[in-house]
């Protein structure tokens, strides 16, 4: 029988002790300030900034919003950037992606000063992880992470393959499962013999942006199944990248979509935020 990883629940608890660490803190007069800005106003762009704000009100940390126009230029975001890597008042700073096409992603990570980087996308953040050095580690992997740790799986000497290689998602999770000393692979959509890598997996992570791309042929017998993808078919149910169904069965453990990571991105936001 195979177990269900409850994201919601395992989120929650973070977010209850986050929330304590930062009445601690108010009672010794500190506080936390998260700045989270959007350019335009993509729907699934506001929901997650929306979140995001709920989750700081949750548990006591102060959020500034900049809600700014589509039409904002390149140099009027960093300038703002810029001001709020300058104010002491402020300790994170959030851009939510995707930014219009008219403004370069990379030159606008850059400015953000590395250790206001709570999202971990600035190549400094980036580089320490890569070489086992402190500093802010994407969400969404910091997330997974916490998913096995407090479930009890155990990652040490383990087979773990990661099946996607995006900057926030694959490669990150890569160098963190490796820094629990897990024996990692990375593999991707180019990757030849694809189902004989992902079946030496104890520990598959899915990543990979296709709808039920992972059936029961990629998963070995008693492997744990974690599903990074969230998408909507067309009944307008959400689904991830592992046809749960068909695999389930065959795991030890695995996460549900909705219902697994997802939860976990913004928890590790949050504790981000309250280093
Ligand atoms: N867009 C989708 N996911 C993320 C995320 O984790 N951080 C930011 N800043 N933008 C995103």
């Amino acid at each position: 029988m195979y177990r269900i990883i409850d994201g919601k629940k395992i989120s929650q608890e973070i977010k209850d002790e986050l929330k304590e660490k930062a009445e601690a803190m108010k009672a010794r007069g500190e506080e936390r300030c998260l700045a989270v800005i959007q350019v335009g106003s993509d729907p699934a762009s506001s929901v997650y900034v929306n979140n995001k704000k709920k989750a700081c009100a949750y548990i006591g940390i102060q959020s500034l919003s900049y809600e700014l126009p589509e039409e904002t230029t390149e140099e009027e975001l960093i300038d703002i950037i810029r001001e709020l890597n300058e104010r002491k008042d402020v300790n994170g700073i959030l851009v939510q992606l995707p930014l219009p096409k008219h403004i370069n992603e990379d030159r606008v990570l850059l400015a953000i000063a590395p250790e206001k980087d709570v999202d971990g996308f600035h190549p400094v953040n980036v580089g320490n992880l890569s070489i086992g050095r402190p500093g802010y580690a994407s969400c969404t992997p910091a997330g997974v992470i916490q998913l096995l740790k407090r479930s009890d799986i155990e990652i040490e000497g383990k087979e773990c393959v990661v099946l996607g290689r995006s900057n926030i998602v694959g490669k990150p999770m890569a160098m963190l499962l490796l820094r629990e000393n897990g024996t990692v692979t990375v593999c991707h959509s180019r990757t030849k013999n694809l189902k004989e890598i992902t079946k030496r997996a104890d520990i598959l992570v899915v990543a990979v942006g296709k709808p039920k791309f992972v059936d029961e042929s990629y998963v070995k017998e008693g492997a744990v199944v974690i599903d990074v993808g969230i998408h909507r078919n067309d009944g307008n149910k959400l689904c991830g990248d592992v046809d749960f169904e068909s695999v389930a069965p065959h795991t030890s453990a695995i996460t549900p979509v909705p219902g697994g990571v997802g939860p976990m991105t913004i928890a590790m936001l949050m504790s981000n935020c309250m280093m």
